[in-house]
């Protein structure tokens, strides 16, 4: 997590800090007991600075997490302390004499947490750098410093060491830790909450939903809870987990693969009525983020124009999805505490829910954009589907872009989790799919398990991790498969020009999809100019590397012919070093030309009808090359594209490139629209002006990616500090 990157704009860090601190979260929210083992355990003590010397005094040993609401290793994290502050709260010392010893009083030791978000500031002053940290606190000096979503196990040899030197003998030989999320230890019968009137479910999702508000009441938040009351809820229901040694020497219980491998699966029927179902935050959380439902879900203000010009859309989406999936709406303007939870970029928002995750819509609002993802994303109630050699061939010929994950009997079941989360972020772009089948293992050469490749256009991409946690870190293998998530030749469009153009040389194919053959043939020539380009690049990769090593060995050599050790050892260190940073990567697209002749022609001054054509366009530089060397246009032809490639990419280029420019009146007509839709007016039109301009620069086609939104970057509302503060309240409303 960055915490201050996007502040350093225009000192926008006071605004930020500011804003931060209006936002007070929920404390009055009603927390409730959980249950451990089947006693007690009082909420975990939120710190604040005000309290904080205080409770640092009450204790000798204070484990204290440091945490944003809204940042994902938070919600994965959360669980994790939970169970842990509730296993030791429980727990009591070893031998007879101690057994009627609280843990607390005994040791001297608490649990707390503190909301960096809003105490910047005092977090920082504790050294907690990124989010969540974990701190060991003996009085007020910070002990132990643990950075990031770390394993339960690893917390409690930090807690044991502390506990043994306290009250030497004290401690048992072996401890046996609950897995995050459950409520009693392997070793503990499971006990369910000896509370007299709901019953066992009902209490753990209340448990649930009293800690989701500690976390200041984000939808996202219920997140992890959600599942973990689902874990325990399946633990109740008998499924015993099984255990393992870890290295540490502790058991930790492991759930069966069966037990995370799929969703619950939820019996309503959805959306029963054909309509979009207006949700309140009273009903929100057991509706939408409680359940394992899926729920496509608006958030709109009635005076947005984008929110009216496209409710049409919605009310005939709902229609469409009668039966199939639950559609609903939230009006910002009643409910703007949920809106504020939600930390909308801008009206209208739309946000596809499942099991309490969330995944924002990018698309473009015509009912088709809609529909299309929507019957993409009902799938996703069933989990990754496993596959054969067989039913992946017929799956490759209706998807561009398939992820294929491959496992054995040895992979784990949180190998499996963290497959498990990444559909959801995919919908709309990709597919993944499981396979253990050895004709597929065979056709890919897959020797170890797991794996992770992208199929494209029947050519393997492998993921490459250098250790087991990056195969099973949601994050980092997002970030590999966003890398690569597009087709070979994708269209291009208004939702991902963006992605597609910044930062690459991309060759365009302006193509006429009306000419069946001709564009056929066009897309075939393009496809194989790609793919004689990607094998030239690995060759040329490989051919380099070898190079290098063998200039390595040459110096080697000659060195130990000369006796020469200083010259050895340094010919010996020489690292060989692939950075490639300074060349472009080229990548390909296509674009119809009739339905963005207007655009085409004033960028490129290409007209449709003079016939298909292939520009390379270096977004970065706002420059683009039309012709050959030898000054013909461009055309979909595999010869005529590598040629040219490679002259282009030669340093410096044969070809002279022309420029793009577009006319300054347009910016000004863009800051217009944008503003007047969008809600933080109030922040005042010169910062608006200069965000304006700087997003302008940062380049051309961000507006027209995405109808009537005003972005502040990629990472608002993506765990990322809240620049401006929440899109509703504080007056920031206009129209
Ligand atoms: C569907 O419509 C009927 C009749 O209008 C209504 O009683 C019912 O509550 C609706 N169901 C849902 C889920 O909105
Ligand atoms: C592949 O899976 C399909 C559907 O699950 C099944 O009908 C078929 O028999 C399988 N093929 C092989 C070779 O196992």
């Amino acid at each position: 997590m960055r915490l201050f990157s996007l502040s350093l704009l225009l000192g926008a860090a006071a605004l930020a800090a500011g804003q931060a601190l209006i936002e007070e979260p929920d404390e009055d929210a009603v927390r409730e007991n959980t249950y451990f083992n089947g006693k007690k355990v009082p909420p975990m003590t939120i710190l604040t600075p005000l309290t904080w010397d205080d409770e640092m005094a009450k204790g000798k040993y204070t484990m204290v997490k440091g945490y944003s609401p809204y940042c994902p290793h938070c919600f994965d994290y959360a669980p994790t302390f939970q169970t842990l502050y509730e296993y030791y709260y429980t727990s009591t010392p070893a031998g007879a004499a101690n057994a009627n010893k609280e843990f607390t009083d005994f040791y001297g030791f608490r649990f707390g947490m503190i909301n960096c978000v809003v105490y910047q500031d005092f977090c920082s002053t504790l050294g907690i750098k990124s989010w969540p940290t974990t701190l060991l606190l003996k009085g007020d000096k910070v002990v132990e410093t643990l950075k990031g979503n770390k394993d339960i196990n690893l917390l409690a040899e930090t807690i044991e060491k502390i506990l043994d030197a306290e009250k030497p003998g004290s401690r048992p030989q072996t401890i046996q830790l609950p897995l995050p999320g459950l409520n009693h230890s392997p070793d503990h019968p499971e006990i369910l909450p000896a509370k007299p009137k709901p019953t066992g479910t009902e209490t753990v999702k209340k448990t649930v939903a009293a800690e989701a508000k500690t976390a200041t009441s984000v939808p996202a938040t219920t997140k992890v809870l959600a599942k973990t009351s689902e874990t325990s809820t399946k633990a109740a229901e008998g499924e015993k987990p099984t255990s393992t040694l870890n290295p540490a020497g502790y058991l930790v219980p492991v759930p069966s693969p069966s037990a995370v491998g799929k969703p619950a699966k939820s019996t309503v029927t959805p959306n029963i009525n054909g309509t979009s179902i207006p949700l309140t935050s009273m009903d929100f959380q057991n509706r939408v983020t409680l359940t394992q439902d899926p729920w496509f879900i608006k958030f709109y203000a009635p005076w947005c124009h984008h929110c009216q010009a496209m409710a049409p859309n919605w009310v005939q989406l709902a229609k469409e999805m009668k039966g199939r999936l639950n559609i609903g709406e939230v009006n910002c303007e009643a409910e703007p505490r949920l809106c504020k939870d939600a930390r909308l970029r801008g009206y209208p928002t739309i946000l596809f829910f499942r099991g309490g995750e969330r995944v924002e819509y990018e698309g473009l609002r015509g009912l088709g954009d809609f529909v299309h993802y929507t019957e993409k994303a009902i799938d996703l109630g069933a989990g990754v589907q496993d596959v054969n050699a067989t039913t992946f061939k017929a799956l490759e010929d209706k998807e561009d872009v398939l992820f294929l994950y491959f496992y054995d009997v040895a992979t784990t079941s949180e190998d499996f989790m963290a497959i498990e989360r990444l559909p959801l972020s995919l919908v709309g772009r990709a597919k993944i799919v499981k396979t253990q089948d050895p004709a597929l293992f065979e056709r890919f050469k897959i020797t170890t398990w797991p794996r992770l490749l992208v199929c494209r256009e029947g050519r393997p991409t492998y993921y490459n991790p250098l250790t087991p946690r990056e195969m099973r870190d949601t994050r980092l293998l997002l970030n590999w498969m966003k890398s690569v998530w597009l087709p070979i030749i994708p269209e291009l469009t208004a939702s991902n020009a963006r992605e597609i153009m910044d930062g690459k040389l991309v060759v365009l194919g302006i193509l006429n999809r009306q000419d069946e053959d001709g564009f056929l043939s066009a897309k075939r020539e393009m496809k194989s100019a790609a793919n004689e380009w990607m094998d030239k690049q690995i060759q040329l990769f490989q051919l380099e590397r070898q190079e290098l090593r063998n200039a390595k060995s040459l110096r080697i050599e000659e060195a130990e012919d000369k006796g020469d050790q200083r010259a050895l050892r340094s010919a010996k260190n020489i690292r060989i070093n692939m950075d490639r940073a300074d060349r472009k990567e080229v990548t390909f697209a296509w674009v119809d030309g009739a339905f963005w002749q207007r655009w085409i022609r004033t960028t490129y001054g290409i007209d449709i009808k003079d016939g298909e054509r292939v520009i390379v366009n270096d977004e970065d530089n706002r420059r683009y090359w039309d012709q050959t060397s030898t000054g013909n246009a461009i055309v979909p032809s595999r010869t005529s594209i590598l040629e040219t490639i490679n002259k282009i990419t030669a340093s410096p280029p044969k070809i002279k490139p022309k420029l793009t420019i577009s006319s300054f009146e347009k910016i000004f007509f863009d800051i217009r629209v944008t503003f007047t839709e969008h809600p933080y007016l109030s922040m005042g039109c010169i910062l608006g002006i200069a965000f304006g301009c700087a997003s302008w620069f940062r380049g051309r086609m961000l507006r027209r990616t995405r109808g009537g939104h005003f972005r502040l970057g990629e990472d608002m509302g993506k765990g990322g500090p809240p620049l401006l503060g929440a899109p509703s309240g504080n007056g920031a409303k206009t129209d």
